[in-house]
């Protein structure tokens, strides 16, 4: 069995302040394989920013196993941590602006993480990719000239010049509009699957949910409801699991989410075939007392 790219078990993140602890991440367990592509949904507040600061290599968890591509994230030293950033990691911070040098060139901007590697066609790799993001024509250009949406494919294109293993993205649409967000997400997955490059997107967005493999829901910084995508001949469909507790009388608390989605209540019912159990509304019959 191959490991998987990204595995976290366990993972727990506490912010002290002075007076106060925030616990962002309480338990969160999570594993994605190389090459897949991952959306991370949640509230305002769950811990996703959290969780991609720990995978990025930010800062170290505060407890919890977290691995990445054979690193440790909780034993790493500076060295490490400076190479698996550098080499391993691509992280598209939440504002694209933050993720560019303003003085520097747009070329120059993708050419800045290439520098470690030596000048090896550091120009022509960077003109490479800056094409195929769509930012050919403007590669002379400084960020402050670009639209939002350039901006972003420019972020990108400096998350991923170093072929990273794993792009990790914050909210990369956010800033854009519909119709600019539907182009970079068509350009950024097709690049991404060419490459072979695992990523995990932070999202609101329905679109980008479209785009990728898995949709995991985080809720008070533990990961609950995965949705995927099943192919089917006729039209995709999505699915959703999550695990619950089951106690010893047999209860068990269906997600809201799914309770609301069937209108269920009261009466449900429940049918057991093979290995599983599915539940539905009990349809309403006449001679039912109410
Ligand atoms: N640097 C920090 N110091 C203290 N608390 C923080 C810090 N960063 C985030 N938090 C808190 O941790 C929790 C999770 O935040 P965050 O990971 O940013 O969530 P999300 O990205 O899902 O909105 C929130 O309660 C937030 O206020
Ligand atoms: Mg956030």
């Amino acid at each position: 069995m191959t490991q998987p790219l990204v595995e976290c078990e366990g993972l727990v993140h506490i912010y002290k302040t002075a007076e106060l602890e925030v616990v962002a991440l309480q338990g969160l367990d999570l594993r994605v394989e190389s090459g897949e592509m991952v959306a991370i949904a949640g509230r305002s507040g769950s811990g996703k920013t959290t969780l991609m600061n720990l995978l990025a290599g930010v800062e170290p968890p505060s407890a919890g196993a977290a691995r990445v591509a054979g690193h440790d994230l909780a034993r790493m030293d500076d060295r490490e941590r400076d190479r698996y950033r550098r080499e391993v990691v691509g992280y598209l911070l939440q504002h694209s602006l933050a993720n560019l040098a303003l003085d520097l060139t747009v070329i120059q901007n993708v050419q800045v993480p290439m520098i470690a590697g030596g000048p090896r066609r550091r120009g022509s790799r960077a003109r490479k990719l800056l094409e195929k993001l769509g930012l050919g024509g403007q590669a002379r250009l400084r960020p402050a000239q670009l639209t939002g949406a350039e901006a972003q494919r420019l972020a990108l294109a400096v998350a991923l010049a170093n072929e990273p293993r794993l792009l990790l993205a914050d909210e990369p649409t956010a800033e854009l509009d519909g119709a600019s967000a539907r182009d970079l997400l068509d350009d950024l997955t097709s690049l991404l699957r060419n490459l072979g490059t695992a990523a995990i997107m932070v999202t609101h967005d329905q679109q980008l949910e479209r785009h990728v493999d898995r949709v995991i829901q985080i809720r008070d910084g533990r990961t609950s409801t995965e949705k995927r995508w099943l192919a089917r001949p006729n039209g995709d469909r999505q699915v959703a699991d999550e695990l619950v507790i089951l106690d010893r009388a047999g209860r068990l608390q269906l997600p809201r989410a799914h309770v609301e989605k069937l209108g269920l209540r009261d009466r449900v019912r429940v049918h057991l075939e093979d290995d599983s159990i599915r539940i539905t509304p009990a349809e309403p019959s006449p001679d039912a007392d109410s």
